[in-house]
């Protein structure tokens, strides 16, 4: 396939729906799939093309869907199939695409495999999990290998049942499945064939990254006084991976005009999100990567003296290395955040100047080459949930960590709520502002978890009525994404980064049939620039009323962002 050949899922806008927090039709307090279909018009408003919803299979919820217990099932608590036939048929009626979380490196602890499998060594389901024996030699360790797991402690749990270890890199309730096993990847891929049956447009991948694992299980070298060893390398991106990919696009995914974007963030590299998504031999069309999540201090920050700051040159690197490296070469997703993320505002932004620093950061993103994936509530500037308390806190993986971090001496739980407080997932987790009523607008009861602090003022309700608002900002980036003068250039032009070494502000150019210059001033200050070789013809848009056109002496305000149509200077 060309690069420019031209496909839905790279022209179209994304939105990311965390179902359990979008929209709750049936005053349970739980958002559901009839929550969904009622504000389908309004995202069709917004400009969005297809939804990526997040897991609603049968589960037992320990991860909120993401621990499968029936990949067939719709958990009763998010509706039923009769309701998500429903929503595909009411989404294609406004020509809205819908795709679904693929998550095959676990299941639930309690599907009916897993039931099986932990029976006796013998069960004809044994194989369909990795299960290992104890170490012999003790070296500090019992188990099979010295591995921590992304939820804390081991990525091994004993089973007195059978005397053994089953793997699970998450959570003790979510056991890995064994892709070594044929029988598996072929219940996987008939997994995928049901949701496609039911009129899917394509798969959020879960975890992608880690389905191939090491025959030969060795401990990892890692050299330091951690009990169990975060390196993630023993079981991401293992060539394993690719092969079980290759196969299942050759089984599924290629039979199909789908969009597929995998997980594999954290770990690989361009080369590797290459290898997955690459234009030519990728069995996916595109791979998200977390590395622009982490150019900035939320995860290092330890008490309230430290501020939230953005690492602009390093950020600046990492756009302009994923942009450059894979152009031409595989197709990237643009998103800011997912719901593994602490909120925008709250990190890159400023939760108090939400339409400045909110629409300059939608410009800096989403005038790149990809495919944008908008998280739920972004378009309204929601921000970090104040959390204050363990209690308050609901992701199984910060408990996780919790409980074997507070066996240490030098826990202190005050800081621990701090810090984790700014960084944690649940504050993507938070409930989606409809309204200033009672409840957001979410629901008539209360909902399971919390609303955003800012919902009585910036909310869906009052954003439609503010034709200045954050949300109608959004709208206009869509629509000049699809504008057909510029959509060429902002859909497959190349990127080119200028001011390289601005620590402040980051300004890019995108060239095909047309030049467009993006200039953003990430900090809270005035800022001027020079801008060599061009001459303005037109804005596309802007964050401030009275826009400048010299780009000689460029006189950026807090926040400003400014999107140019130019030409060469000659
Ligand atoms: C992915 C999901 C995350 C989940 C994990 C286990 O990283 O995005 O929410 O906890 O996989 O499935
Ligand atoms: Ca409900």
């Amino acid at each position: 396939m060309s690069f420019y050949k031209s496909k839905w899922w790279k022209e179209s806008i994304g939105y990311q729906i965390y179902i359990k927090s979008f929209k709750d039709s049936n005053d349970d307090g739980i958002g559901d799939l009839n929550g969904i279909i009622e504000k389908l018009d309004y995202l069709k408003d917004l400009g969005i093309d297809f939804l990526w919803i997040c897991p609603f299979y049968q589960s037992p919820m320990v991860d909120n869907g993401y621990d499968v217990s029936d990949f067939f099932k719709v958990d009763s608590s998010f509706g039923t199939i009769k309701d998500f036939k429903n929503l595909v048929k009411e989404a294609k009626k406004r020509k809205m695409k819908i795709i679904v979380d693929l998550i095959l490196n676990q299941t639930s602890d309690e599907h009916i495999w897993f039931i099986e499998s932990r029976k006796d060594k013998e069960n004809p389901y044994r194989n369909f999990y990795i299960w290992e024996k104890g170490r012999e030699k003790d070296e500090g360790l019992t188990e099979p290998t010295n591995w921590a797991s992304f939820f804390g402690g081991s990525v091994w749990e004993y089973d007195s049942k059978t005397d053994e270890y089953y793997m699970k890199i998450f959570s003790k309730h979510m056991p890995d499945l064994n892709w070594c096993n044929p029988f598996v990847r072929k219940k996987m891929h008939e997994v995928a064939k049901f949701w496609l049956d039911l009129g899917v447009s394509g798969f959020r991948v879960d975890a992608a990254a880690h389905l191939g694992r090491k025959k030969k299980l060795v401990d990892s070298k890692l050299n330091n006084n951690d009990k169990y060893k975060k390196d993630w390398r023993m079981f991401s991106n293992l060539k394993e991976t690719f092969i079980y990919l290759d196969e299942f696009n050759k089984e599924v995914f290629s039979k199909g005009d789908i969009l597929t974007v995998g997980e594999v963030g954290g770990s690989a590299t361009v080369k590797e999100a290459i290898k997955y998504s690459g234009i030519k031999k990728g069995s996916l069309n595109m791979v998200f990567n977390f590395d622009h999540c982490f150019c900035n201090n939320v995860y290092d920050v330890k008490s309230k003296d430290d501020k939230i700051k953005t690492n602009l040159i390093g950020l600046k690197r990492v756009f302009n290395m994923w942009h450059t490296k894979t152009y031409k070469k595989a197709w990237q997703p643009l998103y800011w955040l997912n719901h593994d993320h602490p909120r925008l505002l709250s990190q890159y932004g400023n939760e108090d100047e939400p339409f400045l620093s909110g629409s300059m950061l939608a410009v800096a993103l989403y005038f790149k080459g990809g495919t944008p994936f908008i998280y739920q509530g972004e378009e309204l500037g929601m921000v970090n949930y104040p959390f204050k308390k363990i209690e308050d806190f609901n992701d199984v993986s910060l408990i996780n960590h919790y409980n074997h971090e507070k066996e240490k001496a030098s826990f202190n739980k005050e800081d621990f709520i701090y810090q984790e407080g700014i960084r944690s997932r649940d504050n993507a987790r938070t409930i989606m502002s409809w309204d200033n009523s009672k409840y957001a607008g979410f629901s008539n009861v209360k909902p399971w978890f919390h609303l955003d602090k800012n919902y009585e003022k910036r909310n869906v309700k009052n954003a439609l009525k503010d034709k200045d608002s954050l949300y109608y900002f959004y709208q206009k980036i869509f629509k000049l994404r699809k504008d057909k003068r510029y959509s060429k250039t902002l859909i497959y032009g190349k990127y080119q980064q200028l001011l390289k070494d601005d620590e402040d502000i980051y300004c890019y150019l995108r060239k095909e049939d047309k030049e467009i210059l993006v200039v953003a001033n990430f900090f809270n200050k005035n800022k001027e620039i020079e801008i060599k070789g061009y001459k303005v013809k037109d804005i596309l848009i802007s964050n401030y009323k009275k826009e400048n056109k010299n780009l000689k002496s460029l006189k950026l305000r807090p926040y400003e962002a400014i999107v140019y149509l130019v030409e060469r200077d000659k």
